[in-house]
């Protein structure tokens, strides 16, 4: 005999927590299922250990979707202000880093315990770890085999998750239920992730590996299809494999393979105009030039990919060639040979197509009482608490519905 549940959630991550959270507090009674032995494993690595746990100027602009428009309600009926009241209702201590972003001064732990007590204050039924079986729908509700015993519930949330970093737990199984319903999914891929390079025109930077600075990317907005544009300023790191960073991480997520990133090495200088004009004056050689405003590392691997010698004279160069040059500092274009994979990628985009869930309680249209949040749909994030944003917001409102 199945044991009967107003909710049931699967997946105890950060919208699956949330969410029985509300719901519980409701007078709902909740089960959270999750298949792990450690709770909550993504919030704990997260933000270096401290939880970069929303961004302070969170709104539709900050995700990707192919319904740009589809989050727009959910993160306005709860804001990381809401977020951050909770935080300070648990007097957790917290600070902003650059652009927004909020973080624990202490530890992930803290946002894993208060939303482990958000769900107890509903008291919410827990089992953990709990391997989900089938999934069948079963007149008005749902009936689930798990370890433990089988479910029957009225409401069922799938918070799964998505695809990246197997290692601590990530299954498809929430693109699996949403098949199962005959539910549309975007292909699934990595998303916040370092980019990989080879070949011989990137032989020259491989020895570059530990030098960062501050650049401004960009890609996408033209050719075949129009993929949506992306454009970042921020740190870029010179990896063994290829590049990361922030500004890597961002971009990436609106790279489509096979089309270059274009880079701008000093985005505050237009290379090729101040070369020439300093031609007459300085004597120096081109290395030594570009070393004043570059680490002199990537000077010289910049000149040597692009056929100048570093030791060549300024004055000796025409301006034409000093224009090649700039070109190659202001607009570097470069086709990534692929990224990191999921091994690596901080986020999945793609996911339950939007189409097929209502933007204000995440429910399935065609399947009533089937509902799916988090990172699970078609919404993601940039870099920097948005993730984070989303999954309480998403949680929230399932959680106000169920
Ligand atoms: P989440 O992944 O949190 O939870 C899914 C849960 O489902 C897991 O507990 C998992 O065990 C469970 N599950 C999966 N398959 C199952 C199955 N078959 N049966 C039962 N249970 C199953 N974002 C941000 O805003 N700020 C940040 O600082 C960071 N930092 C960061 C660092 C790193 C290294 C990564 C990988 C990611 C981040 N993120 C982030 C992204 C953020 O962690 C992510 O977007 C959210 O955790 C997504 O929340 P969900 O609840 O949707 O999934």
């Amino acid at each position: 005999m199945a044991k009967h549940y107003d909710v049931a959630v699967i997946g105890a991550g950060a919208a699956g927590m949330m969410c029985a959270a509300v719901a519980a507090q409701r007078g709902r009674r909740v089960v959270l299922l999750d298949h792990a032995t450690r709770l909550a494993e993504k919030i704990r690595i997260s933000g270096g250990g401290r939880c970069n746990f929303t961004n302070i100027g969170a709104g539709p602009a900050n995700f990707l979707s192919q319904n740009p428009h589809f989050c727009r309600s959910a993160l306005s009926r709860y804001t990381a202000q809401d977020f951050l009241a909770l935080v300070k209702k648990h007097r957790i201590a917290w600070h902003e880093k650059h652009k927004g972003q909020l973080f624990c001064d202490d530890s992930s732990e803290r946002i894993i315990g208060m939303l482990r007590a958000e769900c107890d204050a509903g008291d919410v039924s827990w089992r953990m770890p709990c391997k989900v079986g089938s999934i069948e729908k079963s007149g008005t509700g749902f009936h689930i085999t798990a370890e433990g015993g089988d479910i029957a519930c009225d409401s069922l949330v799938i918070a799964t998750g998505g695809l990246s970093i197997p290692k601590i737990g990530a299954t498809d199984l929430g693109y699996r239920i949403a098949k199962q319903f005959d539910l549309q999914i975007v292909e699934p891929r990595p998303g916040l992730v370092p980019l990989t390079f080879d070949g011989p025109s990137w032989e020259a930077f491989v020895p570059l590996a530990g030098i960062a600075l501050e650049v401004e990317v960009s890609t996408g907005g033209s050719g075949k299809g129009k993929a949506q544009r992306g454009h970042f300023r921020e740190d870029l790191l010179f990896t063994h494999r290829g590049l990361s960073g922030p500004a890597i991480l961002q971009i990436s997520s609106y790279w489509q393979p096979g089309t270059p990133i274009v880079l701008d090495l000093l985005p505050e200088m237009d290379v090729a105009e101040e070369l020439i004009a300093m031609k007459t004056t300085v004597r120096k050689q081109l290395g030594n030039v570009l070393a004043q405003w570059l680490p002199a590392r990537l000077a010289d691997g910049l000149l040597v990919a692009n056929g100048f010698a570093p030791d060549a004279r300024l004055a000796d160069m025409a301006d034409a060639k000093l224009r090649k040059l700039g070109d190659a500092i202001n607009r570097w274009a470069i086709v990534p040979t692929g990224s990191e994979g999921y091994k690596k990628a901080e986020v999945t985009l793609g996911g339950v197509d939007t189409r097929e869930l209502s933007q204000q309680t995440m429910m399935a249209n065609k399947v009533p009482g089937l509902y799916f949040i988090g990172e699970t749909v078609d919404v993601t994030g940039w870099l920097g608490g948005y993730n984070f944003q989303w999954a309480w917001a998403s949680g929230h409102a399932a959680g106000s519905s169920v």
